[in-house]
């Protein structure tokens, strides 16, 4: 199949904390590839792939950003920590510009935290605020609580995790990078949730 046949393109976009695992959600789905290494991402990355829904192509676009404060070795701001200080100074007109194109076009968000990590969880309300505060409000947003393989040091439950996803009206998986587990069903689901 050459890669230009489809019949829908959707960018999907990633956010989240840094060292959640979003990069890796990423490598999985898109080349059913995983690193250990812990290697912040730098800039905007992006990468393909398509699927068959209902007999039609749809390739996904999906982007990936690092979840964190960089901006003084040039690259791009912590989202969150900017949306907490809207007028702040580090909050400079061309970081808007960056976050605004980041989230622009896009059909679907994966808002990731680490399920062992319950301050990426807190997070996630934030991220989710930016989200919505730079898309359309048909945008289909899924909560994803990553590194499930690590259950025995949980520290997010999925009461707790229920409950934020029905109060916000979220889709919600847990998924894990490593174990290739739910990756490819929470990818599918967005997809097919954009209409
Ligand atoms: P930033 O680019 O800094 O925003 O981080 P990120 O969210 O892209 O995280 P990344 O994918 O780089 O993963 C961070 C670390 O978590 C790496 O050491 C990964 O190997 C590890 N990791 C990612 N997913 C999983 C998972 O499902 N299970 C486990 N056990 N580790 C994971």
């Amino acid at each position: 199949m050459a890669d230009e046949d489809y019949d829908y393109l959707f960018k999907v976009v990633l956010i989240g904390d840094s060292g959640v695992g979003k990069t890796n959600l990423l490598s999985r789905f898109a080349r059913n590839e995983f690193s250990f290494e812990s290697k912040s991402t730098v800039g905007v990355e992006f990468a393909t792939r398509t699927i068959h829904v209902d007999n039609k192509l749809i390739k996904a676009q999906i982007w990936d950003t690092a979840g964190q404060e960089r901006s003084e070795q040039g690259h791009l701001p912590c989202l969150p920590v900017c949306l907490h200080w809207p007028g702040h100074s580090r909050y400079p007109a061309r970081y808007r510009a960056i976050t605004s194109a980041y989230y622009r076009g896009s059909a679907a968000a994966l808002v990731v935290y680490d399920v062992t990590r319950h301050v990426t969880f807190e997070n996630a309300e934030r991220w989710l605020r930016e989200l919505r505060n730079h898309t359309d409000a048909n945008l289909v947003v899924m909560l994803v609580g990553n590194k499930a393989d690590l259950g025995h040091i949980r520290a997010v439950s999925l009461e707790e995790a229920q409950a934020f996803v029905q109060r916000e009206r979220l889709f919600f998986m847990e998924t894990s990078a490593l174990e290739s587990t739910n990756v490819e069903n929470a990818f599918t689901r967005v997809l097919t949730q954009i209409h």
